[in-house]
This record gives C-alpha cells, structure tokens and sequence, in this order.
C-alpha cells in the first residue's frame, strides 16, 4: 500500500501521471473509471495531457464501475453521459470500447457477464475509485460481502441522498444500479483511490487505518497488493 498526501491539484497531476506511465508502457491499457465529483481534476489533467501529446488513449479499453438502471446516455444523470461529457468527448479514445455496466446488462441480462468482459480482454490495469461518505465502493454499500462481483445493488438512504444534488427532485433519483461488485475491483490489477476534502476525513481513517470489515466496504482494499491511496490535507487529518 502506498499512501500519498497532498493537495488536490498535486493528487490530480501525480495520478495523471500514473496513467501516462502505464500507457506509455501498456498503450493498450485496461482502465477502470469513476464517476463523482473526485475524479474531475484528475480527468481535465488527463484531458490536458493528451491534448499536448503525453498519452494517446487510442488503444485503451474502460471499464466504468456503475450506472443507474433504466437511465439511457443522453439523460444527463446517467453516468454514461458524466464520463462523455466530463473526458471521453475530449480525448482520442474509442467510443466502442468504453463500457458501463447498465448496457451490458440490458442487452444480455446477465449482470456477471460484466466481468466476464474486462476478463476477456485482460482483466483491469488499474481501476480509479473514490468512497462515499458511508465507504462505498462504486454502489456496494456497506454490508455487502466481499465476494460479490457484478450486480444490480440497491443504493443506500445516504447515498440517495447525497446524489440528490443532481436531480430535481428525490423522487427522479434512481434507487437501484448496476455496480461491479467488491470482487471484480479487487481483481483489477492495481487501484488508485482518491479522497478529498475535510467530510471523508473519518471515513478515510476507518477504511486505511480501521479493521477489515463489510461494515466498510473500502476496507477491503487493505488486501489488496497493490493500492496507491491519494488523499489531501483535508481528508488525511485524522490519519
Ligand atoms: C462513482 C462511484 C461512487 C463514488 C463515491 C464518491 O462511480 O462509484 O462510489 O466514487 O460516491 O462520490 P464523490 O466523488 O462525488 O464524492
């Protein structure tokens, strides 16, 4: 495990760098993405870096952690038109070989079929993650067990909550999606988790320093080989 602390706009650039390091060895590389407001920074400086010709995403394939049920692309909650929007529009990528979960499942019904795919291409490089405030996961919320791969998962009261900001009112916010489960992000190669801001500062302590339990389902990734945890001043206060 490897524990960086610094500021947001340092997290952003060093992490960036970790993708252009491991196309430039990988240009074929297998990324597993998030959406949220965490990975923002590190998308424009992605953006930023293949607009200056450090890292071509031409031969990557991405695997996004989760997506809302029922929700297709162009509605502008759906994580699919987030990771548009917020990167993929803006950089030389193939639109064909970047994947969400709800799409796949539609058109096979076979949430684990998900997981089957990024098999069949290699299994994840590295998979990006932030944590929810209750220490989700992509939507595994807390409780759910370890082995779980990809699944339809029913979001937590604080979860809808907390993406209630995005909609116009709670009733639009979507109560079930589709999530790559606790065992398929344990299966990607290597993880980068961010956490900012002075809200997760006890959630990054219980899931970096806590025991290893469902209770927080980001604990797991003590387990993992191979995690690089980025987290600013703010969130780092209690560690
Ligand atoms: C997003 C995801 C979620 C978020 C988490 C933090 O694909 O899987 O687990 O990473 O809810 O969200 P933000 O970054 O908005 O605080």
């Amino acid at each position: 495990m490897k524990l960086v602390v610094d500021t947001p706009e340092r997290i952003a650039e060093l992490a960036a760098q970790q993708y252009v390091d491991l196309i430039s060895a990988k240009p074929n590389a297998v990324l597993g993405f998030a959406t949220g407001s965490t990975p923002l920074d590190l998308y424009a400086e992605l953006v930023r870096q293949n607009r200056a010709g450090a890292v071509s995403f031409r031969h990557v394939t991405t695997f996004n952690l989760d997506e809302y049920l029922d929700m297709g692309g162009e509605q502008e909650q759906s994580y699919r038109y987030f990771m548009n929007k917020s990167l993929f529009e803006h950089i030389d990528i193939a639109m064909e070989r970047t994947f969400l979960p709800a799409g796949e499942l539609l058109e096979n019904g076979d949430p684990a079929s998900y997981d089957r795919l990024i098999e069949s291409v290699g299994g994840i490089d590295v998979q990006l993650l932030g944590i929810g405030h209750n220490g989700h996961i992509g939507f595994n919320e807390p409780g759910t067990p370890f082995g779980t791969l990809t699944h339809v998962a029913e979001l937590a009261e604080s979860t809808v909550l907390a993406n209630a900001r995005f909609f116009d009112s709670m009733d639009e916010v979507p109560r079930v999606a589709a999530t790559m489960g606790i065992k398929s992000v344990m299966n990607a190669r290597s993880i980068i988790m961010v956490i900012l801001g002075s809200a997760k500062a006890e959630i990054a302590k219980a899931a970096l320093q806590g025991p290893v339990t469902e209770a927080v389902p980001a604990s797991v990734l003590q387990l993992h080989p191979s995690v690089t945890w980025y987290v600013d001043h703010e969130a780092a206060k209690l560690l």
